[in-house]
């Protein structure tokens, strides 16, 4: 049958080549078709190259990311995918966009992503602190304003949650995770997709924007903390630590996920098939996309599994990395290896159809323009500010309070101190996105605002680093004649974030010495800390009657710390992050697995316990824990088992409590962590009052654990509940 017949053939069945009877108004223009039908449509109808340019991302707008220099991209395709966009308006995304919408040959809209870690124009509180709420859905309001302020702005889809499990301080990017503990961060992972995508994942609305899980998966276990390094994970580890809060993400209907920039244990995550095509789309089906990070795909060079960049193209695209970050590989190489057989056509239309399926969840074929309003009218409005205080008030961790140095009552003479006393840039933290440091209320204009100007006596007396001790003179005087000592310290915003790898977590030394100089002038010392780590305390600790925890809380942290200080508001936050005594220990965590003698293999130099274990945090007032009960000493695998505990607040101050449950399975078939971390609860306790905390525990999801398989096991035995220095077994049969 000749070609002709063939044609005409098609053409009577309207089959296959994506015609229809009508193509004016051809399927995937038609928004009362079900999205699967358009994205078929649509694909059918794409030349190679069409599909190529939908595989890769370049950037729009000039890109301010330190770690990321680049060539600001002129010429952009109009059949381009998607763009990293560094604008704070729609405007050059809506020419873009139109571009694509008139002058292609199909009328692809463009998806414009940006790093919307914690915030876009009102940053909020670190994700490390974010976590010591221990507040979920203040979180998931958090990234609903994130997604408000993203959206109307011109971007579609944020390169956040950032749910890697960390335990390594001197790693940067700690930072920007929920800490050290699995299930915390997979509690946040949820609870950031529904802020960003909505509960029910309705992205089409201006109201929210695509959530993207990363850095999938292990890059939290680079080693000695240095940033881009290999990781070590066993197949064993890598299920029962790194991979749920993914897994978690990807049920919760994350849009997108995107590769990290560590070799697991010899397969680096952007080329590595069986966490990107296996778990990921094999046993958890998800269907949207994969992005790789910046430059991941040539990367592969560096790390010694591709060739050279072709290569790298065809082994990440064949591990399952849908599109490809700003270098370029896949424009420049992908049709050649289509060419050669080596990538073929049917998985390129695959990868096509997931990110074109985000595309029309988003709305974008309907909707492609953002409208452009004036900043006044999207950024920084005073709801998002209140938003952005609230968790910080939340996330703060009273880690010490000798005699109840806080909160300051009476009236005061308040020497306010340190380098980050009066500074706004820093208590951004990193990749503070479209955040000025303009915004940022001050420390000491917190505290003006609290306590009035004449009781704020304000003298920084030293930098953040350096050997200058000259104005150590001037803030001891002040300390002199004061009634109390507020040292403001910390870390700056760039010692934290992407590429941020410290040898270890102690301040700089200036810091401490300044520390221990005002200790001299004999007064009470409040140490207000501001770090994206947890921070070696174990030289100061001792020379502050009272230490604070304030993360790198954005714009709206200084108010709340003043009324915090005031006794206005009752801190209520704990450690998602251990503070270890000293640097030697790390990694330290709470989770550990046992020690073979646990009375032995202990340092001789150095304590073996860390400073501040992992959910440590004061209140202002005192809770009395009652006893610990479960409903059942016994229970068959397909019971039901519950436990109680009774918390009363026996002070004087209404405060925020938070109950951690953890499980314990002391002997099974693969060794467990000491314990872990099950569930969170927060509530208020008003003061001379109780509150009865539940767990409804499921033990098929409390009580197993996954093998190196991912394979779930739920093993007869003894288990422990356990609430602080409470346990309670119950024994599986
Ligand atoms: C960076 C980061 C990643 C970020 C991406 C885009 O290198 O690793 O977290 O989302 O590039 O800026």
């Amino acid at each position: 049958m000749n070609k002709f017949i063939i044609l005409i053939a098609f053409a009577c069945l309207g089959v296959s080549c994506g015609t229809t009877s009508n193509d004016s108004n051809p399927i995937y223009k038609d928004a009362n078709q079900p999205v699967e039908k358009r994205v078929g449509d649509l694909v059918s109808r794409m030349t190679l190259e069409e599909k190529i340019l939908q595989i890769n991302q370049y950037t729009l707008g000039r890109n301010f990311n330190e770690n990321n220099v680049e060539d600001e991209v002129v010429a952009l395709p109009s059949e381009i995918g998607s763009v990293i966009y560094f604008n704070n308006d729609s405007k050059r995304r809506n020419e873009l966009q139109k571009k694509a919408m008139e002058k292609s040959r199909l009328g692809i809209p463009v998806i414009f992503g940006f790093d919307v870690i914690h915030g876009f124009r009102t940053v909020y509180q670190i994700s490390l602190g974010q976590a010591c709420s221990w507040n979920t859905d203040l979180v998931k309001r958090a990234c609903a304003v994130a997604a408000k302020e993203a959206r109307v702005s011109g971007v579609d889809w944020t390169f956040s949650p950032m749910v890697d499990v960390a335990r390594d301080g001197r790693w940067g990017r700690v930072s920007e995770g929920y800490g050290e503990d699995v299930y915390t961060n997979s509690a946040f992972s949820v609870a950031a997709v529904q802020g960003y995508q909505g509960d029910d994942n309705t992205l089409t609305d201006e109201n929210h924007i695509a959530a993207c899980l990363k850095h999938y998966v292990g890059y939290g276990a680079s080693e000695g903390g240095r940033d881009y390094a290999y990781t070590e994970i066993s197949n064993q580890t890598l299920w029962d630590t790194y991979l749920p809060p993914f897994e978690a993400g990807v049920k919760a209907g994350a849009a997108t996920l995107m590769t990290s920039f560590n070799d697991i244990s010899g397969t680096p995550s952007t080329a590595n098939h069986y966490v990107l095509a296996e778990i990921l789309r094999e046993k958890w089906k998800h269907d949207g996309f994969v992005v790789s990070d910046w430059s991941a795909i040539e990367q592969l060079v560096t790390q010694g599994m591709a060739a050279d960049r072709k290569d790298a193209g065809k082994l990440a695209f064949n591990a399952g990395v849908d599109m490809d970050m700003t270098d370029k590989v896949y424009s420049k190489y992908m049709a050649e290896l289509v060419e050669e057989g080596k990538v073929k056509e049917v998985d390129i239309d695959e990868s096509v159809r997931r990110i074109l399926r985000i595309k029309f969840r988003l709305g974008l074929f309907e909707n492609p323009y953002t409208p452009e309003k004036p900043e006044n009218e999207r950024l920084l409005l005073p709801e998002y500010v209140k938003v952005a205080e609230k968790i910080a008030a939340e996330s703060f961790v009273l880690l010490k309070n000798e005699n109840n140095t806080l909160p300051l009552t009476g009236s005061k003479k308040i020497a306010l101190v340190g380098p980050m006393a009066d500074n706004k840039e820093h208590l951004l933290g990193n990749w503070y996105a479209h955040g000025r440091a303009q915004d940022v209320t001050s420390i000491y204009e917190g505290f003006v605002n609290e306590f009035g100007k004449d009781a704020v006596n304000i003298v920084r007396g030293c930098d953040f680093e350096g050997d200058d001790k000259s104005g150590f003179a001037k803030a001891i005087s002040a300390a002199k004649n004061s009634d109390v000592v507020v040292v403001c310290l910390g870390e700056k915003r760039k010692w934290s974030g992407e590429n941020c790898s410290r040898s270890t977590i102690v301040l700089p030394e200036i810091q401490e010495k300044f520390l221990a100089e005002l200790k001299k002038a004999g007064k009470p010392i409040v140490l207000i800390l501001s770090s994206g780590r947890p921070l070696e305390l174990c030289n100061m600790e001792p020379l502050a009657d009272a230490i604070m925890e304030i993360w790198q809380p954005g714009v709206g942290g200084a108010n709340p710390l003043a009324q915090m200080v005031a006794g206005k508001i009752n801190p209520s936050g704990k450690l998602s992050i251990t503070f270890p005594y000293s640097s030697g220990q790390i990694p330290i965590y709470y989770n550990m697995r046992s020690r073979a003698r646990r009375a032995q293999g202990k340092y001789q130099n150095i304590p073996t316990e860390p400073l501040y274990e992992f959910a440590h945090g004061l209140s202002y007032t005192t809770y009395e824990y009652g006893e610990l009960k479960l409903s059942a000493e016994k229970v068959a695998r397909e019971g039901k088992l519950s436990a109680e505990i009774t918390v009363k607040n026996v002070g004087d101050m209404d405060g925020l409590e938070t109950v951690h449950w953890f499980i314990s399975d002391p002997s099974s078939s693969i060794t467990r962590p000491v314990k872990e971390l099950k569930y969170f609860d927060k509530q208020l306790i008003k003061a001379g009052k109780s509150k009865t905390f539940r767990f409804d525990i499921d033990l098929d999801r409390d009580f197993s654990f996954v093998d190196s398989t991912g394979e779930k096991l739920l093993e007869n035995g003894d288990f422990y509940v356990m609430v602080k220095d409470q346990k309670v077994k119950v024994v599986l049969e």
